[in-house]
């Protein structure tokens, strides 16, 4: 058994620690450190050492998984990006619903070519897909998960397409965000990377994000984990039937019936966004009446919410 292994969310004193793996005191104290430097949360005082509550260390996790995604699970101190360790995995065969959890990422990528910023504390994975479905349902598989991420941390509602965002004093809120990321081979999708970045604690973040905790004070992040992979499975098995799937996404909209303004390729929209399509499009009524779809790129709530409601 490795130090990480044999650690508990209890205090556990050195000497113990030591006896059970068969190390002297000195190399558990060096490992510990080695572990803490990658960003895994052990924690050490004079009863001992202990995990951080809550860490989502394969320990507290796997007992609790639910459904398919989370096996294998492989976790982390510090990598680039879950993505690209995952991407490494999916080439060599990994089944669908690995998931690789990295406590901090030194080059997370987020949606348009955006950098994640991603300080410890938070919560940074990838699911590993290989779906059955034709091409063009590709876009609803982040939009599945945004769902899934809303259901599972219980507070707020999507910023299309698939943002976890929530209102705080009439301004939207980032509390995570989805990144897909595909190997298309012809006409098959081969795999999808679904990169999921939870904002947890409140340091650390940009101006525009929150933290999960915020809203929900005790929130553990394993369980957080453990109820996104449960519910990310739940959401992709809805898009079975489309149309049915756009009806609940909609009823989580925090874009639907708000001004808008999209940037993407092609000239910018204003307007009101009016509808999301079964293809997860969203249309957006321009001042002259005329309907627009967005398909791709980003879309900003125009004014504060108070003042969009007067
Ligand atoms: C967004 O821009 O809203 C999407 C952010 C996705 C971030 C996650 S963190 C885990 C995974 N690894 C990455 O490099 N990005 C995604």
């Amino acid at each position: 058994m490795d130090l990480l292994a044999a650690l508990s969310e209890d205090w556990t004193p050195g000497p113990a620690l030591a006896e059970s793996l068969g190390k002297t005191r000195q190399a558990v104290a060096k490992e510990v450190r080695r572990l803490q430097q990658a960003g895994i949360p052990v924690e050490s005082s004079r009863r001992g050492y202990r995990l951080a509550p809550g860490a989502p260390v394969p320990q507290n996790v796997l007992p609790k998984l639910k459904g398919r995604f989370g096996r294998p699970y492989h976790y982390h101190g510090t990598l680039t990006s879950t993505q690209d360790e995952l991407r490494r995995l999916a080439e060599a065969g990994a089944p669908e619903g690995t998931v690789v959890l990295a406590e901090r990422q030194t080059a997370g990528r987020g949606r348009q070519g955006r950098r994640w910023q991603s300080p410890g504390g938070g919560l940074y994975f990838s699911l590993l897909l290989r779906p059955a479905y034709p091409l063009d349902r590709l876009p609803l598989l982040p939009l599945a998960a945004g769902v899934g991420l809303v259901r599972a941390a219980g507070v707020g509602g999507l910023k299309w397409p698939n943002d976890l965002s929530v209102f705080v004093d009439g301004e939207l809120k980032k509390l995570g965000g989805v990144l897909l990321e595909a190997q298309v081979l012809g006409e098959e999708l081969h795999y999808a990377l679904l990169g999921v970045g939870l904002n947890v604690a409140e340091g650390g973040l940009p101006e525009e994000a929150a933290g999960i905790r915020r809203f929900l004070p005790g929130a553990r992040r394993d369980e957080l984990l453990v109820r996104a992979l449960y519910e990310i499975e739940r959401a992709l098995a809805e898009l079975e039937d489309p149309e049915g799937f756009i009806k609940r996404y909609k009823l989580h909209s925090l874009t639907l019936y708000r001004p808008v303004f999209a940037r993407w390729v092609g000239e910018p929209i204003s307007g009101v966004a009016v509808d999301v399509e079964p293809t997860g499009a969203l249309v957006v009524r321009t001042k002259s009446g005329r309907k627009k779809r967005v398909t791709a790129g980003e879309v900003s709530l125009v004014g504060r919410v108070s003042e969009v409601r007067t």
